[in-house]
């Protein structure tokens, strides 16, 4: 386990390979979850699409019988897809079936899925209002992020128009690289938890995370490089193949 505290507002770290990292998040998932249940009563999560969060759903699931009380966990996503919630791509159905999550003893009135296939905009506002209903002021505990190689997280994708947003936490997206809408959290949103963790499994994402950690600032062109803040730091989780490039570039 290697942890680099690469500037004041992100932290890599590194657990070993592949079970390694993604054993380490889930017990990071797990503390988490007992500590903010123990602060405030609930455990407020973002989940996202990919392949990495999806690996982290399934060892969840396979501890479902550690100490966290599940019917204090409040599932959101951090972006869904504009198709319903049986379609394959859908985040939320990913999460529930091939992540499994439908196996924990959720409570069904704490599971809030994006409506991302119709009304866009307008469900993008309820859905912002609905946070706000039900944290009562508090910010998300934990937002789990995957990161594409375009550098995109959540569904802030490069030079789209959710990257400007300067007030709200949920926005209708459109991608036209994707040539698609996209429902996603904002910056301000995702910033403002309390545990922010992008994670990435895997050579595939080695120069990504190389051009987001490395190149000049600009979020427009790489998103990624805009998760974390000075108050709390983003954990980029990266299993040893994920990271080669940028612990080469650093010289370790
Ligand atoms: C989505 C995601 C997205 C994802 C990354 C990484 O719905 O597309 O939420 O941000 O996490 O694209 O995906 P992979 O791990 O599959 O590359």
């Amino acid at each position: 386990m290697r942890e680099i505290l690469f500037d004041e507002r992100r932290l890599i770290i590194i657990p070993g390979n592949r079970e390694e990292t993604i054993l380490f998040a889930a017990q990071q998932w797990m503390e988490a979850a007992n500590k903010a249940i123990s602060d405030h009563d609930f455990f407020a999560v973002a989940l996202s699409g990919g392949s990495t969060p999806k690996a982290i759903y399934q060892q969840l699931v396979k501890m479902k019988e550690s100490s966290v009380d599940w019917s204090k966990v409040y599932l959101f996503w951090s972006d869904e897809r504009s198709v319903p919630s049986n379609h394959p791509d859908s985040n939320y159905y990913m999460a529930m079936e091939e992540g499994r999550l439908k196996e924990l003893p959720l409570l069904p009135s704490h599971i809030f899925r994006m409506v991302a296939e119709e009304n866009i905009e307008e469900n993008a506002r309820a859905y912002e209002d609905l946070l706000i209903e039900k944290l009562g002021g508090h910010a998300l505990d934990l937002v789990m992020l995957g990161m594409g190689e375009d550098g995109h997280t959540a569904s802030l994708f490069p030079h789209t128009a959710a990257l400007k947003i300067k007030k709200g936490l949920v926005a209708a997206n459109e991608v036209p690289q994707k040539n698609t809408w996209r429902m996603t959290f904002t910056f301000d949103c995702l910033n403002a938890a309390q545990h922010i963790c992008l994670y990435a499994i895997g050579e595939s994402k080695a120069q990504t995370l190389v051009d987001v950690l490395f190149s000049p600032y600009d979020p427009e062109k790489n998103p990624s490089q805009k998760v974390g803040t000075d108050t709390y730091k983003a954990h980029f989780i990266l299993d040893e193949e994920a990271a080669s490039l940028l612990l080469k570039k650093m010289d370790l």
